[in-house]
């Protein structure tokens, strides 16, 4: 019997998951459909129950609701546990096991498909909502000379800090302080380009040949990439990430690893 995966959000319409995750399924021989579920703001927990009474397998969370499936697990991989936020999960009766691949997938664009080494350099992430919580605590891990981030409202940046302290030290540094400091990397993971507007980034904290990494994905030059550009940096969206954490994702379900390159050319 095929088996059946799903991307839940709102909203959902754009999501490329469906593609990727077909163009995998046919590379691996893997029998299975995925689909996009629209929940209400207010359901997500209904909505994961009736497609897990249906016969669903598993599914990916994407916005708003990664921080509900965090709640809605009843378990959670190691890189899940602290950020809590999960874009992943699959279950064995009542038992709900919560992952969360973005942040292997935002380090393996960025390492091996953009070439650039993380351990000892220093990466500013711009943004502390549920997409910087959940790449934190992997880049991290990767041991860059400094992680560190910085938020319009500071206070949830702490917050992003301490949910990952027991990794490593992430400093939070204030939009006032950052022209004193520069980085080689230098992540939004705001939601600021999806209405065109810049996060307070100066174009004096890129360090030069900085790679300034956008992870929101088909929406062009972004103000931010704009401006990383205008300041000499290499720019990159957040295609990459998207295929990588989805082949993490798709590792986790079915235990088979694609091979990813052949799915981002598709996409370019
Ligand atoms: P996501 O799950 O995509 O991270 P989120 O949890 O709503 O979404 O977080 C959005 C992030 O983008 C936050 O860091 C938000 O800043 P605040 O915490 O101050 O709200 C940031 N953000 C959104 N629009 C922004 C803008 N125009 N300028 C700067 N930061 C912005």
């Amino acid at each position: 019997m095929t088996d059946r995966y799903a991307v839940i959000g709102n909203p959902v319409e754009h999501s490329r998951s469906p593609q990727i995750h077909a163009a995998f399924a046919k590379q691996t021989g893997q029998d299975l459909t995925y689909e996009r579920i629209l929940a209400p703001l207010d359901r997500f927990a209904a909505t994961v129950d009736a497609f897990r009474a249906t016969g669903g397998k598993g599914v990916n969370i994407t916005v708003p609701f990664k921080m509900d499936a965090w709640r809605y697990a009843t378990r959670h991989t190691d890189r899940a546990g602290n950020c809590g936020a999960v874009n992943t999960m699959k279950w064995d009766g009542c038992e709900i096991e919560g992952d969360n691949t973005d942040g292997i997938g935002l380090v393996r664009d960025i390492e091996r498909n953009l070439g650039v080494g993380i351990a000892g350099k220093r990466i500013l992430i711009v943004g502390a909502g549920g997409a910087a919580r959940g790449v934190a605590g992997d880049l991290l891990r990767e041991e860059p000379a400094l992680l560190a981030i910085t938020n319009r409202t500071e206070a949830r940046a702490i917050e992003v800090a301490q949910a990952v302290n027991a990794l490593g030290t992430m400093q939070v540094i204030s939009a006032d302080s950052l022209p004193d400091h520069q980085f080689e990397i230098v992540i939004n993971a705001t939601s600021a380009s999806l209405s065109g507007e810049l996060p307070r980034v100066p174009a004096a904290c890129f360090a030069r040949g900085a790679l300034a990494y956008e992870m929101m994905y088909g929406k062009g030059m972004t103000p931010f990439l704009t401006l990383a550009a205008g300041a000499g940096a290499r720019t990159a969206d957040g295609l990459g990430m998207l295929v990588e954490q989805a082949a993490e994702a798709f590792h986790f379900w079915r235990g088979v690893r694609p091979d990813t390159a052949p799915v981002i050319a598709m996409l370019r």
